[in-house]
């Protein structure tokens, strides 16, 4: 252990010593330290979308939040260094958001996952947590929290993303109607700056850097721990799903169901654009597949599809009758009778869903492959014109890969993070709380999509972000990427002066996330 980290101070320094002189950067990271220290570099260059290659000059796998905050500390004291700094949660950005062109990669899953539940006894008072390293994936927090029976209560459809990562997002999935964002459910942080100062944060103590953090892509500091809610987890989940063929329908009926929090634990919906959508979305639902709604294979035609899905927990409480509240819910339901279905799975395997996709992905070699998607979130008001815009441009045959669409409720966010969403309408109070989330994710197999249609694609996408980011439609992207300062400061409005600040006040240097594209590194010979 000692010598583990003195090595990597060894190695920090010799990275900091050769990155610092304006002109000689490292060549190959093999020459610096153990590869376990300093690892191939062309991993690095990849992430989710295969879209952006950058490879950075070295990588550093620190082995505690200490020896981040050295690197940091050394790369702000130096006038001359112009090398940037990259934290590495998962590696599942779209648009290499987690590369450093020339500059140095973090591997945060080199620091250990230390878990630590804190469940409160009921004679306590406040709540269970989880404290986390950034660099842990969610489904070890998963697996850790359920051992005390306990879970955290917002998710992300996709449990084998890191801590830090999405908190540098958002987090959001079928809970955050009900419970918020995974943002919003963070007590406290503990976050190495771009100036290299290690932070403890919280909503009382250092609050303006906890919430520039949260929803803050990466632009402030590095979130080495995080301290996350935990509650009571249920023992299994009764899962269901509804069709439709009447999109108003569709929409109002999930707004029906986020206006009962005390029923519905979780709801999300999807666009059906072609029947092989539907039985690739049906794989980790264990519905029998023959008994799915016929209607979708009448005679080709084009006709789209919706599908509603929610979940009722199931704590397995002698008095409560889960089977009854899916009754209760399913009745004031206006869907396509009789295309409903449901099923009751354990709690972990709901959670861990999207998992059994990857599998099947990966053995028909469709997971490594590049993904243009396209993350927005759309106020109420603009959510009809947003599909009819979304339709139009898509090819609604050869479409692959899932289309998410579901309503999120405004009051579950706290507007001092930094996070972007759409600006309150104009119409009324109750209308302005309802903003949906539409996730494009797309997959594109390079043996029927070339590089040309793939760059097509990506002007697709920029165009319905043009179009839908005007004041008639008034959308956000969630999982922002721009192509240019003009475009950042469009995005985020009126919190563009805010953002700037905090990047003053944190990062001066631009140090971090230079993937993002965001701000420029600022180095001696710039100023
Ligand atoms: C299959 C799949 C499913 C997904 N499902 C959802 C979903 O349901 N809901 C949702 O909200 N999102 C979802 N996402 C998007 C996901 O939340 C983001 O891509 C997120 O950035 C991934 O986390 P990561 O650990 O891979 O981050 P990375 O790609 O490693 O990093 C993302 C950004 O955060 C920075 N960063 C990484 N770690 C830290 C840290 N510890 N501190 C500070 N900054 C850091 C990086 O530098 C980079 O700028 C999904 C992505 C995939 C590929
Ligand atoms: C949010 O930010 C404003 C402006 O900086 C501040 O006055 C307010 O106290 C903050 N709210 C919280 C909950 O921290």
């Amino acid at each position: 252990m000692e010598f583990a980290i003195f090595c990597t101070k060894v190695n920090i320094l010799i990275i900091i010593i050769a990155l610092c002189s304006p002109c000689k950067f490292i060549q190959s990271p093999i020459d610096f330290g153990p590869p376990n220290m300093l690892q191939a570099k062309n991993t690095l260059s990849l992430d989710f979308g295969r879209i952006i290659f950058d490879s950075p000059s070295a990588v550093l796998r620190p082995q505690s939040p200490e020896d981040i905050s050295l690197l940091l500390t050394s790369l702000f004291a130096s006038s001359f260094s112009k090398v940037t700094v990259a934290a590495r949660g998962a590696g599942h950005s779209i648009r290499g958001q987690a590369q450093a062109l020339d500059g140095i990669v973090i591997e945060m899953d080199s620091i250990p996952s230390n878990i630590y539940i804190h469940k409160r006894g009921h004679d306590e008072e406040g709540f269970s947590y989880a404290d986390v390293s950034g660099g842990a994936m969610w489904i070890e927090l998963l697996e850790e929290s359920l051992k005390f029976g306990l879970s955290p209560r917002s998710w992300t459809d996709y449990l084998y993303l890191s801590i830090g990562g999405t908190l540098s997002n958002g987090g959001i999935s079928g809970q955050t109607f009900k419970h918020g964002p995974q943002i919003s459910n963070v007590l406290q942080l503990d976050v190495v700056t771009g100036k290299g100062d290690l932070i403890t944060c919280s909503p009382t103590k250092s609050s303006e850097l906890f919430y520039a953090v949260l929803g803050g892509l990466g632009q402030f500091g590095i979130i080495t721990r995080a301290r996350i809610l935990l509650q009571e987890a249920p023992q299994k989940v009764k899962w269901v799903r509804a069709f439709y063929d009447d999109f108003d329908a569709f929409t109002m009926d999930q707004e029906l169901l986020i206006s009962m929090p005390d029923l519905v634990d979780y709801l999300e919906g999807f666009i059906i654009p072609n029947e092989p959508s539907l039985l690739s979305s049906s794989i980790a639902f264990p519905a029998h597949l023959d008994s799915m709604p016929p209607f979708l294979s009448e005679g080709g035609s084009s006709k789209v599809y919706y599908c509603i899905e929610f979940a009722v927990y199931d704590f397995q409480v002698r008095d409560t009758n889960v089977e009854q509240v899916v009754e209760k819910i399913t009745s004031q339901m206006s869907y396509k009778a009789p295309f409903i279905y449901s099923v009751e799975v354990s709690y972990f395997d709901f959670l861990n869903r999207v998992s059994m996709e990857e599998i099947s992905l990966r053995s028909r070699g469709l997971w490594e492959v590049p993904h243009p998607w396209l993350n927005m979130f759309v106020p109420k008001s603009g959510i009809k014109e947003f599909k009819c815009l979304l339709m139009d441009n898509i090819a609604v045959n050869e479409f692959e890969g899932p289309i998410l669409i579901y309503p999120l409720l405004r009051d579950k966010w706290h507007t001092n993070t930094s996070i972007v969403l759409p600006q309150a309408s104009t119409c009324s109070e109750e209308d302005e709380q309802v903003f949906y989330i539409v996730g494009v994710l797309q997959s594109t197999n390079p043996a029927s999509c070339s590089a040309q249609c793939l760059d097509g694609i990506l002007r697709r996408n920029r165009r319905i972000v043009e179009a839908a980011s005007t004041e008639k439609i008034g959308a956000k992207q969630y999982l922002p990427h721009h192509p240019s300062l003009m475009h950042w400061h469009n995005h985020f409005g009126r919190h563009w002066n805010r953002f700037v600040a905090h990047k003053n006040l944190f990062d001066p240097l631009g140090i971090l996330a230079p993937g993002q594209g965001i701000f420029s590194r600022i180095h001696a010979s710039t100023l």
